[in-house]
C-alpha cells in the first residue's frame, strides 16, 4: 500500500510481512514491528534519539569480542534477560523456579570431578567453601546420573577465563549426581564483580546512576535427557548488592543457604575458621535436554584485566 501519512505506516508494515509463512515467526515479526512503531509514537522519538539509538546497537556488535558480549550484558542490565528466564520456566511463570541467567561466563569442557574434591585448580585466596546440592524431579524422585557444571568467579572478581593469573578451568569442574541425586565439592567463596563499563552498557549505568556490580554467586548448569537443562545461580545473601544487582539476576528462591562456621572443621585438619557450607535442593523439570551456545570462547592473555567500579548515585 501507498503510505500517505505517519498514520499508514504501521498498517503498510504489518501487511507485507504478513506474506511470512513460518506462523511463530510471523507472529513474533508482527508484534515487534506493532511494539517498535508504538514505542516511537509513545516517546515521539526524535531523529537525532534515532540517530543515537542506532548508533547504540551497532556499538553492542562492535564491543563483542571472544571474551566479551555487551549484548548479553544490555540485555541483563535492561532485565529482559531475567524475564525471559521467568516467562519460560517453572511452569511458565506460575510457581517458584531454580532457573536462572546463564550469564557469559559458561565453558564447554569443564574438567570431570569427584564428588567431595576440590574445584580450586590454582592458588586462590578467600575462605573455604563447602557445597551440597541435590536434585530432585517435580514430584521428589532423586536425578542420579546428571551432569553438573559448576563455575564461579575468583574472591578478587575474576572468572579463570577473564584472568590471564588464574590456572585453566581454575573453579570449574563437572560433577556426576550419585544415586542420591547429590553432588558436593569444595571450592573458595565466590565475591561479587563489576561488570564491564566500557561500552554503551557503562554509558547506560552511568544515564541512569546505577553501579555495575554483581552480587557474589555460584553458577550451575545441569543436563540430564529427559530433562529440561536447568541454568542457575545462587546468591550469598551477605552480600550488600544483593537487591541491586545490576543484571537483576536476583531471586528470592535463588538466595543461599550459605552458613559461616569459626570452629575448626572436623575431619579435615586444614580447614581454619571462618569457613562456609552452602546446600541447595534444586528442581528439574521434564523437556528437552539442550546445552546453549558458550556466550564467548576465549581466554584472556597478556595483563589481569581492571574493570572500574561506578558508585550507585
Ligand atoms: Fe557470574
Amino acid at each position: 500500500m501507498i503510505i500517505g501519512s505517519e498514520k499508514d505506516v504501521t498498517d503498510a508494515v504489518l501487511k507485507e510481512y504478513q506474506r511470512i509463512k513460518n506462523p511463530r515467526l510471523r507472529e513474533i515479526i508482527a508484534a515487534l514491528i506493532r511494539h517498535l512503531h508504538g514505542f516511537a509514537r509513545e516517546v515521539k522519538l526524535t531523529e537525532e534519539e534515532f540517530q543515537a539509538a542506532i548508533g547504540y546497537i551497532v556499538a553492542l556488535g562492535q564491543r563483542t569480542t571472544e571474551t566479551h558480549n555487551e549484548a548479553v550484558l544490555m540485555s541483563g542490565s535492561l532485565g529482559f534477560s531475567t524475564l525471559i528466564c521467568l516467562l519460560n520456566n517453572g511452569n511458565r511463570g506460575q510457581t517458584e523456579t531454580d532457573a536462572n541467567l546463564l550469564g557469559p561466563f559458561w565453558r564447554l569442557g569443564s574438567p570431570p570431578t569427584k564428588n567431595g574434591d576440590s574445584i580450586v585448580r590454582s592458588p586462590t585466596p578467600g575462605a573455604a567453601l563447602f557445597v551440597a546440592a541435590s536434585f530432585k524431579d517435580v514430584d521428589g524422585k532423586p536425578i542420579a546420573g546428571a551432569e553438573v557444571d559448576v563455575w564461579h568467579s575468583s574472591t578478587e572478581g575474576f572468572y579463570e577465563n577473564q584472568d590471564p593469573v588464574q590456572a585453566d578451568m581454575n573453579l570449574r569442574g563437572k560433577f556426576l549426581t550419585d544415586a542420591d541425586g547429590r553432588i558436593s565439592f569444595r571450592s573458595v567463596k565466590p565475591a561479587g564483580y563489576p561488570i564491564p563499563i566500557d561500552g554503551p552498557v557503562g554509558e547506560l549505568l552511568r544515564a541512569a546512576g546505577r553501579h555495575n556490580m554483581r552480587p557474589a554467586h555460584l553458577h550451575f548448569l545441569v543436563y540430564k535427557p529427559g530433562f529440561k537443562t536447568l541454568i542457575s545461580q545462587i546468591y550469598d545473601p551477605q552480600d550488600k548488592n544483593l537487591e541491586t544487582d545490576v543484571q537483576f539476576g536476583v531471586t528470592r528462591h535463588l538466595i543461599g543457604n550459605f552458613v559461616r562456621h569459626d570452629e575448626p572443621r572436623r575431619g579435615a585438619g586444614d580447614v581454619k575458621p571462618p569457613w562456609y557450607s552452602l546446600e541447595h535442593a534444586f528442581v528439574m523439570e521434564k523437556g528437552a535436554a539442550r546445552l546453549p551456545k558458550p556466550p564467548i570462547t576465549g581466554k584472556a592473555q597478556g595483563e589481569r584485566p581492571q574493570i572500574p567500579h561506578l558508585e550507585a548515585v
